[in-house]
């Protein structure tokens, strides 16, 4: 008996040595590792702290001061975000996958990240780990480093990786707060402060996580739509000549909208001016008003903001041309080539029906189609592209008068697929592409590709797929079909490109080796489509109707014709108007 005590004993310290919680030592304060509830072999470092709460308007910075206490954990931390139920024309879509329901306390001192470490990376003498960096989406409005349930949680992508990966989420400013622009913001704060927050979680990662046992050298920088086009967006700074600071990235669904007038009074100054004026500091411009400004009023403002101004309700703010870092309408960036040339390998994908979600409703004219590109290129001197617009999407030709469908193809093309395209072209020989068409092409909507990404088991596959608008009874049918058939596929390709910067590398068999995709037709061909398992392989190599050369050389002649970039407008607009013209002349 009093031998068992001992022995007990025993065990109970050892455990309690061994269990000794890991630290991170920041010079600006210390975070404790603790296992986390759903895997304890994983470590979760909760709001870490990568910046200083940074001045409104302003670019980010790490602390300045220095700190060697543990850092208490505190609640969620997120950036202030607007609630899309009360909206009409959602930004991010109708059903923005999520809940708003998810308890966080909104700051403006919200750069903060979550760091999840595989427990034994703290083994001595483990070799250093790749880093996957995850940026969020939410229409640059909207989302926080955790979303809902398992989503942006680091626990898959961690055990697909067989526990040999980091995992970083981190905060970025949306809404007025991060992505104001414009001609006056240049002039006295930061446009693009959302980019910046981003950039600084970056270097956060080259500074610092050696101190866990990541491999700076390593980084892949993963994203969703607004996350995936920010991503983009790191790829073209200053015409593509500053390192983004990754070396392989995975973007889902790159989606935003241009925005590059920023001319003295043009569309950018207009949308401060009315977030200023819904602030209560006029409709002039005085940045010192709206930093002073109590932060519930600027809050309420931001989301005002979204209400009142004309928009499509797609991205209502983003990241828009400012002369530095933005230096274009990326779609011109890319065509030049000035992009980053230190990629080593790329992920691109898209969901098959990208635009159903963010498609007005009721559109049943071609006025009505009119109205709404109207919305997105205004005013007199933009009606030829509005015309070559009517003119390459007929919608009584050829969408038999369904202007809905006619419509959506625009917004696809446009705001979504060519996006991948440019990204394609930008790294032709190191890029993977895929097209997410699970269930149905028809139902495989904006944001459903992060099911299979986060998901960690049926439950939450289900929980998820209703979330993204599936009835309850069909959510159980596929939920149950994505968990067998295809998560853990999907799962370890992207571990496999984690580690190894290539989808096939990890030995998990798969049943397909997934090529880059072959880009010397107009479609893309080897390009992985994923789908349901009815009567077919859930992993098919197929070609892309939703990107091709063709239909997206119309939309960067059409970039160029607006903004011609370090070229000049005037003489891309002139070739542009020719252009159209000789169309007009055909016809
Ligand atoms: C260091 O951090 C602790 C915990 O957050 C805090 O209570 C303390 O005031 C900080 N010390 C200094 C010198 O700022
Ligand atoms: C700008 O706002 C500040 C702070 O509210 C105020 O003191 C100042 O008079 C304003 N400037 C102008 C030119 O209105
Ligand atoms: C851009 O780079 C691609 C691939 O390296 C090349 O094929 C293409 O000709 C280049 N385009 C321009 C405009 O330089
Ligand atoms: C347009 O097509 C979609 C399916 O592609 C269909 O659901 C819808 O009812 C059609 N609209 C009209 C007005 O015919």
């Amino acid at each position: 008996m009093f031998f068992y005590i001992v022995a007990i004993t025993l065990i109970f310290v050892s455990t309690a040595v061994s269990e000794q919680l890991p630290q991170l030592k920041l010079p600006w304060g210390i975070w404790e590792g603790t296992p986390y509830s759903q895997d304890p072999n994983i470590y979760i470092f909760k709001n870490v702290r990568f910046g200083a709460k940074p001045e409104r308007f302003s670019a980010p910075e790490f602390p300045d001061w220095t700190n060697d206490t543990i850092q208490e954990n505190t609640d969620e931390l997120s950036c202030f975000q607007i609630t899309t139920k009360s909206l009409k024309n959602l930004p991010g879509g109708r059903i923005p996958l999520g809940d708003e329901n998810t308890p966080v306390t909104e700051t403006e001192d919200c750069l903060f990240l979550d760091l999840y470490v595989p427990v034994t990376a703290f083994a001595p003498g483990a070799p250093k780990l790749p880093v996957t960096i995850w940026i969020y989406g939410g229409a640059f409005a909207f989302g926080s480093k955790t979303q809902f349930g398992p989503l942006y949680t680091g626990q898959s992508p961690i055990t697909a990786a067989n526990y040999q990966t980091i995992f970083v989420a981190g905060n970025y400013r949306v809404g007025a707060f991060g992505w104001l622009a414009g001609s006056y913001m240049e002039r006295v704060a930061q446009p693009n402060a959302g980019l910046y927050d981003q950039a600084l979680l970056f270097e956060w990662v080259q500074e610092y996580i050696g101190l866990v046992g990541g491999d700076n050298m390593q980084v892949s920088a993963w994203g969703e739509s607004a996350g995936a086009s920010s991503i983009l967006h790191h790829l073209i700074r200053n015409d593509g000549t500053h390192d983004p600071l990754f070396q392989t990235f995975f973007a889902q669904s790159p989606g935003f909208e241009w925005a590059w007038d920023n001319s003295p009074g043009g569309k950018l100054d207009q949308t401060f001016s009315s977030f200023s004026k819904l602030a209560d500091c006029g409709e002039g411009y005085n940045i010192s008003c709206l930093r002073e400004a109590e932060v519930e009023k600027v809050q309420a403002a931001n989301q005002e903001l979204f209400t009142v101004i004309r928009q499509t309700g797609l991205f209502p703010v983003g990241p828009a041309v400012d002369g530095n870092w933005v230096k274009s309408i990326p779609a011109v960036a890319f065509s030049q080539n000035k992009t980053w040339q230190g990629i080593q390998s790329a992920i691109i994908s898209h969901c098959a029906n990208e635009a159903f979600l963010f498609l007005p409703q009721g559109v049943d004219s071609q006025e009505k189609v009119d109205e709404f590109v109207s919305e997105f290129l205004r005013g007199p001197d933009l009606a030829p592209q509005r015309d070559a617009i009517r003119q390459q999407y007929d919608c009584e030709k050829d969408f038999a008068a369904n202007f809905t469908n006619c419509i959506r193809e625009v917004v696809q093309d446009l705001c979504f697929t060519c996006n991948t395209r440019n990204l394609f072209d930008s790294y032709p020989e190191i890029s993977y592409m895929m097209e997410y068409a699970f269930p149905l092409p028809a139902l495989a909507v904006h944001a459903s590709d992060l099911i299979p990404l986060f998901a960690n088991n049926k439950a939450e596959a289900v929980t998820l797929l209703e979330l993204s608008g599936v009835e309850p009874w069909q959510a159980q049918l596929y939920g149950e079909m994505l968990t067998s058939y295809i998560t853990p596929t999907y799962q370890n390709y992207l571990a496999s490109f984690a580690l190894a910067g290539d989808p096939n590398a990890l030995p998990f068999n798969p049943s397909l080796i997934w090529p880059v995709a072959d880009g010397s037709e107009d479609k893309l061909s080897n390009v992985l489509r994923v789908q349901a398992p009815l009567g077919q392989q859930p992993f098919v190599l197929a070609s892309d109707d939703e990107n091709s050369k063709s239909k997206c050389e119309f939309w960067t002649n059409l970039a160029q014709s607006i903004d011609g970039g370090a070229d000049g407008t005037s003489s891309n607009q002139k070739i542009f108007l020719n252009q159209v013209q000789g169309h007009l002349i055909d016809l």
